[in-house]
């Protein structure tokens, strides 16, 4: 039987047992301690280029507004009116008139979160407008990728990044701008996208195109901190040509000869996973029809495998596994960092 390297006897961990992925009781306390209590991509400087400028997105299924504010400013809201936790927007994105307006009874909040009009609540002695602001949002901004925080002791994201830095060392992205934007909706737990992310093991069996164009045999992925880093040596004339990172709990950052795509793992509930890619390009040019036709082609290959994972999970008859210690060293810690909450 070929288990690879027989002459290293590295220890080959046991997987996470099947509930983590099946069962809908770990998603509340995902959301509390993994999502809440670290950073998630928001979105890009660019996308928010005016004042006025707004986005609404939805983080671990905590409803957000980002909003530039006439100072310049960007500041983040969770998407919740104090009256009666009506939404602030409609729409994915927009340009506001000054105010963030809740669109069921129509209170007006002011673009650093403070309850400015209350329409036509009429006389109350016990209602101060100031103890109504909007529930603020941390940022953090690095290299123009925007960073939301939900909680409190929020990790330092600049220190969290620095194997990227490290790697990326003076790479210029000032130029890059919001190229293109695609989502792909997957029926699985978040975990089960994640994990399939975070080996090449799957590569030359789900990938055969993607295969093609890099060295398989030189594929390694390092975990440093909280940051995983695939290298894959590519052929002459590869498509996909650079760096491949990811980092906790739920963002691939991947760069590639012109820009950069962001993947966005998000959880959408316990059994649905939103991938949101995020294109940015040399002042926002069109994305290379052969890089936009890889990618999916890519994408549906995990997209099929993954489903295909979490169906033979909730079937009940697989408990756990077994890791390889060759391939899936990163598999190893992502389930080890779950684990510290929800084991
Ligand atoms: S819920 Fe927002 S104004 Fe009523
Ligand atoms: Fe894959």
């Amino acid at each position: 039987m070929d288990t690879g390297d027989t002459t290293t006897k590295a220890i080959s961990p046991v997987t996470a047992p099947a509930g983590w992925y099946v069962d809908p009781q770990y998603w509340p306390v995902e959301r509390q301690h993994v999502f809440a209590v670290n950073w998630q991509f928001l979105t890009h400087e660019s996308a928010l280029s005016n004042p006025r400028d707004w986005r609404a997105d939805i983080l671990a299924g905590y409803p957000v507004v980002i909003v530039r504010g006439d100072d310049g400013q960007l500041r983040a809201f969770h998407n919740v009116c104090r009256h009666r936790a009506g939404p602030l927007t409609r729409e994915d994105s927009g340009t506001c008139d000054g105010y963030l307006t809740c669109q069921y009874h129509g209170w007006r909040y002011t673009l650093d979160g403070r309850l400015r009009a209350a329409r036509d609540f009429g006389a109350a002695s016990d209602f101060d407008p100031r103890d109504f602001g909007l529930f603020p949002i941390k940022l953090h901004i690095w290299r123009g990728l925007v960073f939301a925080g939900i909680g409190d002791n929020l990790p330092d994201l600049a220190a969290q990044m620095a194997p990227l830095d490290a790697r990326l060392k003076d790479a210029d992205w000032s130029n890059l701008k919001v190229g293109l934007r695609r989502t792909h909706l997957l029926d699985c737990n978040w975990k089960t996208y994640v994990e399939n992310y975070l080996e090449g093991y799957h590569v030359p069996s789900m990938h055969p195109s993607l295969d093609a164009e890099i060295i398989s045999e030189q594929y390694k992925v390092t975990v440093n901190g909280k940051v995983v880093l695939h290298d894959a040596p590519p052929k002459s004339g590869a498509v996909y040509d650079g760096l491949w990172g990811w980092v906790w709990p739920n963002i691939g950052i991947n760069v590639y000869n012109r820009g950069l795509m962001i993947e966005r793992m998000s959880p959408v509930g316990h059994g649905q996973t939103q991938l949101d890619y995020l294109y940015l390009t040399p002042d926002g040019e069109a994305v290379p029809d052969a890089t936009i036709a890889m990618s999916d082609q890519v994408t549906a290959e995990d997209k099929w495998i993954a489903e295909k994972v979490q169906q033979n999970l909730d079937a009940g008859v697989y408990e756990t596994g077994r890791l390889s210690p060759k391939h899936e060293t990163a598999v190893t810690a992502f389930q080890s960092w779950v684990g510290a909450f929800i084991a």
